[in-house]
């Protein structure tokens, strides 16, 4: 009996968190993902316009988790694209690439009134966007 009263509040908790991971999942992939930058140099307010973490290892390996949880689903695991949306490995290197990088990534792409893709200004900090950067810049190819 005793075991019972044990058990049995544990089961129904235990239904209760599955019901409830469900349902966080069924949208987990379109809330954007807060990234954790912890350890990169913090850049204050003003936008950078060119990426200070380009080769930084750190900034990569941040990049690579807040890349497959932010953009993956429209840009393709690894920054291979299955045709939705560009294939970033051709963006291009330095400057250039940099500029046009954070112009999508903080106003995202609205075309004819259809929003391509959202704009994280707000959503990521600035650290986040240029980690994101240095990963995708780390698997360019061509
Ligand atoms: C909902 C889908 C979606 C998500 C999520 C998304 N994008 Fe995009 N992105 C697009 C589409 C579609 C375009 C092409 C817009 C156009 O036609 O100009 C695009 C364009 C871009 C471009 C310009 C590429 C070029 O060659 O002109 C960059 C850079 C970019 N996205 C980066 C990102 C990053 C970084 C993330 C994650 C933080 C992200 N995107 C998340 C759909 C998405």
């Amino acid at each position: 009996m005793i075991l019972n009263r044990v058990i049995a509040p544990a089961v129904v908790a235990g239904l209760a968190l599955c019901v409830g991971v469900a349902s966080v999942g069924a949208h987990g992939d379109v809330a954007p993902q807060p990234v954790d930058t912890t350890g990169l140099e913090q850049l204050g307010e003003q936008w950078r316009s060119k990426n200070p973490y380009v080769g930084n290892e750190t900034a990569i390996k941040i990049g690579s988790s807040g890349y497959n949880q932010n953009c993956a689903r429209c840009h393709g695991l690894d920054v291979i694209s299955g045709g939705l949306a560009p294939d970033l490995r051709y963006l291009e290197k330095g400057e250039v690439g940099d500029e046009w990088f954070m112009e999508r990534i903080r106003r995202g792409a609205t075309i004819n009134g259809v929003t391509k893709m959202p704009g994280f200004e707000g959503v990521l900090s600035q650290e986040a966007m240029w980690a994101i950067r240095a990963f995708i810049e780390s698997k360019h190819d061509g």
